[in-house]
């Protein structure tokens, strides 16, 4: 029975122009490529599980001038679509963002090269979040679990080892943080920030953005949007925490989409010999690259 389940599952992600990622979303490769950009869309970019709804949450917020009802209107996924992403008519990324007005927030988990050209030929503005490995691959790990189209895996352990091998949904983390990365520094349209900060100094953070999106960061704003948007208020939210959605694609049974949000859990996961071996191959995949991350703060 493990057996049949995990070929059926499998079969829910593949390969499209050397990019791992889930079969629906591959089938509709045509017309996210096709993606036609406008000028004023802001896009936010990230590997999975770096603080994405965390993120687009706080940009809605400036956009919607720190009013909470306005946001509560509509879930998350409706606000800020998912580009690339195609789950019968609920979720559809294009169609979605092809129907919105003006200014649009976008969210994508494309490594660079992947991302629509449209974007560049329309010099719009970007937001790259990204997290540390470690609690990324923890928290990948229990999404995985909470979302019946991943492949299952047989152990933390494995999955890691999937990880740290680039052999998971959006393929390898860090690729696709060293490029965004390199992106970063020659256009200064690309903000790039990392989720430690955000937990570290969230009004710091607020700020930045805010400026970078043209808008006047008032205290008042700040405070609205520092308490909206923390763990606790997020998780209760409907319109951010996705139990909004059928429980074929999310189960929070088996683990909550909102789960700890936090830095160092993965003290929690990581053995001292997977510790060690995670760091090697850190060194390795990293080397050259001046990205420094905190796993700990
Ligand atoms: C999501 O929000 C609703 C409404 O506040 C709450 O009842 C529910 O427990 C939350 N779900 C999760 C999994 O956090």
């Amino acid at each position: 029975m493990m057996d049949s389940s995990k070929t059926e599952n499998i079969n829910e992600v593949c390969c499209i122009n050397g990019l791992l990622i889930y079969k629906t979303f591959a089938e509709n490769w045509d017309n996210i490529e096709a993606f036609q950009a406008r000028a004023d869309d802001i896009v936010i970019v990230t590997y999975p599980k770096s603080g994405t709804t965390w993120i687009s949450e706080i940009v809605d917020m400036i956009y919607k001038d720190g009013n909470v009802e306005k946001c509560k209107e509509d879930m998350i996924f409706n606000r800020v679509p998912f580009l690339e992403c195609k789950k019968e008519d609920i979720l559809d990324g294009v169609r979605q963002l092809k129907n919105m007005a003006s200014p649009r927030i976008v969210k994508t988990h494309l490594p660079v090269e992947y991302l629509p050209v449209s974007f560049w030929k329309e010099d719009c503005k970007m937001i790259y979040l990204c997290r540390n490995p470690k609690d990324v691959a923890v928290s990948y790990y229990y999404f995985q679990l909470m979302t019946p189209v991943h492949p299952k895996y047989a152990s933390f352990l494995e999955f890691v080892e999937k990880f740290m091998d680039g052999e998971v949904p959006y393929c390898s983390w860090y690729k696709h943080v060293k490029s965004w990365w390199e992106k970063s520094k020659s256009n200064p349209r690309v903000l790039f920030l990392f989720y430690e900060d955000l937990q570290e100094d969230i009004r710091k953070e607020i700020i930045k953005l805010i400026n970078f999106l043209g808008k006047k960061p008032s205290e008042e704003l700040v405070e609205k949007i520092v308490h909206h948007t923390s763990f606790e208020e997020m998780k209760n939210n409907p319109s951010t925490n996705y139990t909004a959605l059928p429980e074929e694609y999310m189960n929070h049974k088996v683990s909550p989409f909102m789960r700890k949000g936090c830095v160092g859990d993965w003290k929690n996961h990581f053995t001292v010999a997977l510790n060690e071996r995670f760091d090697v191959h850190y060194e390795q995949e990293m080397k050259g690259s001046t990205l420094k991350f905190k796993t700990t703060l």
